[in-house]
């Protein structure tokens, strides 16, 4: 498919976060379930420190695909926050709570690392700021987060993240693109700096040859 051809092709309706997640809960296991999660998984790991005897916040946990790897890696702890609570009933952390990315019901420094796995892309580029801003506030120093979001490069070019809906259709979900600058610039901001990038591509989708996802570890 040329860009022209993939441009003419129609959007899926879009649903906004909240009510994609409503829907989407029911059928969302704690594991990779589709190429884009599969390419996002490998990535992250490639850029996950060990985390023995570590306090982790998985943040848009979802139904815990994160909080489960960290307990794997030796984790200490896992506190799962998202802001759908029909992901978190249908999730398997213990530790969950609702809560805004971008307002984090949590104390100063006290978080040794920080998963957050494909939720950025859902905030708008305000919230999306403040959401690193808080990062940066509740980590501890020498602390780590790993962010990982749909490449923007897809974005740009149309593509969308779809699921299949309560009726059988298939919709977009809200989605904001951050570019690398923009992850840079709010990372400076809040006292996080950008050490190691992961831009992964899939050899069904663009032919390969464009990235998927981008995957940024931030330290305090
Ligand atoms: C693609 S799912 C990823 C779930 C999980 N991190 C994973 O990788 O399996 C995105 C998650 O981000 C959550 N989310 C979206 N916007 C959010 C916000 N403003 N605050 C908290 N969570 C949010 C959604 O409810 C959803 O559970």
């Amino acid at each position: 498919m040329n860009l022209l051809s993939r441009l003419r092709k129609p959007p899926f309706q879009t649903l906004s976060s909240q009510n994609a997640y409503a829907q989407w809960a029911k059928t969302y296991p704690a594991e990779a379930h589709n190429v884009l999660m599969q390419v996002e998984q490998t990535a992250l790991l490639d850029l996950m420190p060990p985390l023995q005897g570590r306090q982790v916040l998985d943040l848009g946990c979802g139904t815990g695909r994160w909080g489960k790897l960290a307990l794997a890696n030796g984790a200490a702890g896992v506190i799962g926050l998202d802001n759908s609570l029909p992901m978190l009933q249908a999730g398997i952390l213990e530790t969950i709570a609702q809560a805004e990315m971008s307002d984090l019901p949590l104390a100063p420094n006290s978080i040794d690392a920080i998963l957050c796995g494909l939720a950025m892309g859902h905030l708008t580029p305000i919230a999306m700021r403040r959401a690193i801003l808080e990062m940066g506030r509740v980590l501890k120093s020498g602390g780590m987060a790993l962010i990982s979001d749909f490449h923007p490069f897809q974005a740009w070019q149309g593509g969308q993240r779809t699921f299949t809906g309560d009726d059988g259709r298939t919709y977009a979900v809200e989605h904001y693109i951050h570019s690398y600058a923009d992850y840079f610039d709010a990372g400076q901001t809040a006292g996080l700096t950008l050490d190691a990038v992961g831009e992964p591509c899939h050899p069904n989708v663009a032919g390969g040859k464009i990235p998927l996802i981008l995957a940024l570890r931030f330290v305090k």
